[in-house]
């Protein structure tokens, strides 16, 4: 299949609207990640979107739509399904980098859910984001436009690099601000859970919402281990209960490994790992942050791609405080680095 090159101007955008409605896939900026769109209440649609990924269909979508009232038809009981937190947390942080779980109205099909009973929503802020689904006129879901385990894509380049060939067209925009995934969080049960953290942070969620947030379990312990998607085994006794964070994630060719310490500690691990690794003949990279998540997540994923094309073996990487949106930061980068801190 050949892959469209799309802009980001309007008739462009109607296009890519069209070719959603009638069953296509389409990359898309968001403020986040680049996504993969299809319509989400096309079964024979989200089920293409598993197979050009290679994700496992168990890992449930989010479906994004253009105006918060579109939620409505979505989730069980419409406008009443909606709690006083769910409420707040749209008011104060839609547009934006938050997802919300939700149970789910009949129309969205299992497939889009992974089978689950509840559907993960998402409002983005992205202008072309949003004007993309309103011209489609449909709910969009859309995964990370990478393939299943690599580094999400943050540039339309990146999202070629997987997806070309694969897929009907990417609209060509703007490196993403944030750079990381959004904020999961769980607000079917009794309390607020955090599923996936992100640029929205536990703090701010609670100071919206004037009570405790909690990370979900998965996000505070080191797993036993991590799935690998392309395996399609999706059983290693580790259960999150976000069924994507159980498979090897953000990791790219080149082996990484998370350097932690002071100044001093920091030079000298680096100095030790940087040398032993020349004597193999291998080539290292160091990326250090200076402990600002900003900048770590809006650069993250693009250098890993870029490290991977520039053929680098190993990947030092500083780490970060891991409070506020460092913790989210320091998700990924556990991720990337299969949990291998440098002592
Ligand atoms: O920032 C983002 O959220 C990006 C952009 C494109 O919007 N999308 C994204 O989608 O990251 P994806 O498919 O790569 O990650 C979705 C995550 C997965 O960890 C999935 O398991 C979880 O959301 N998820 C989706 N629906 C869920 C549900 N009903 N219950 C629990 N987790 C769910
Ligand atoms: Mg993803």
């Amino acid at each position: 299949m050949e892959t469209l090159r799309l802009s980001t101007n309007e008739s462009d955008l109607k296009l890519a609207g069209e070719i959603i409605r009638a069953g296509g896939l389409v990359a898309f900026p968001t403020e986040t990640v680049y996504g993969l769109g299809a319509n989400a209440l096309d079964a024979e649609a989200v089920a293409s979107v598993y197979k050009a990924k290679g994700r496992p269909s168990d890992n449930p979508m989010i479906v994004h739509i253009a105006n918060a009232t579109d939620l409505y038809a979505l989730i069980d009981g419409g406008i009443k399904g909606l709690s006083d937190d769910a409420s707040k947390l749209m008011i104060s942080l839609w547009p934006g980098p938050l997802t919300l779980i939700f149970k789910k109205a009949d129309i969205v099909p299992d497939v889009t859910t992974g089978g689950l009973d509840t559907v993960a929503i998402r409002m983005p802020s992205n202008p072309t984001a949003r004007r993309l689904i309103k011209l489609t006129g449909r709910p969009i879901a859309a995964p990370s436009a990478n393939l299943s385990g690599r580094p999400s894509p943050t540039t339309a380049d990146d999202v070629l690099e997987d997806m070309d060939g694969r897929i009907n067209a990417v609209i060509m925009g703007e490196q993403c601000d944030v750079g990381i995934e959004s904020t999961v969080v769980d607000l079917t049960g009794d309390k607020p859970y955090i599923l996936r953290p992100g640029a929205v942070t536990k703090e701010k969620l609670e100071r919206i919402l004037r009570r405790a947030v909690l990370y979900d379990n998965s996000l505070l312990e080191k797993p036993a281990a991590v799935a690998d998607p392309e395996d399609g085994v999706a059983d290693t006794g580790f259960k999150p209960k976000s069924p994507g964070m159980k498979y090897i994630h953000y990791s790219p060719k080149a082996t990484v490994r998370l350097i932690e310490g002071d100044d001093n500690e920091f030079r000298s691990k680096v100095m030790r790992l940087g040398l032993e690794a020349r004597e193999k003949g291998l080539k290292v990279a160091l990326l250090d942050y200076d402990n600002d998540p900003g900048k770590a997540a809006h650069k993250l994923f693009a250098e890993l791609r870029e490290l991977d094309r520039q053929g680098y073996d190993l990947v030092l990487i500083r780490t970060l405080e891991e409070k506020g949106f460092g913790f989210s930061v320091m998700n990924r980068m556990l991720k990337s680095a299969g949990y291998d801190v440098v002592k």
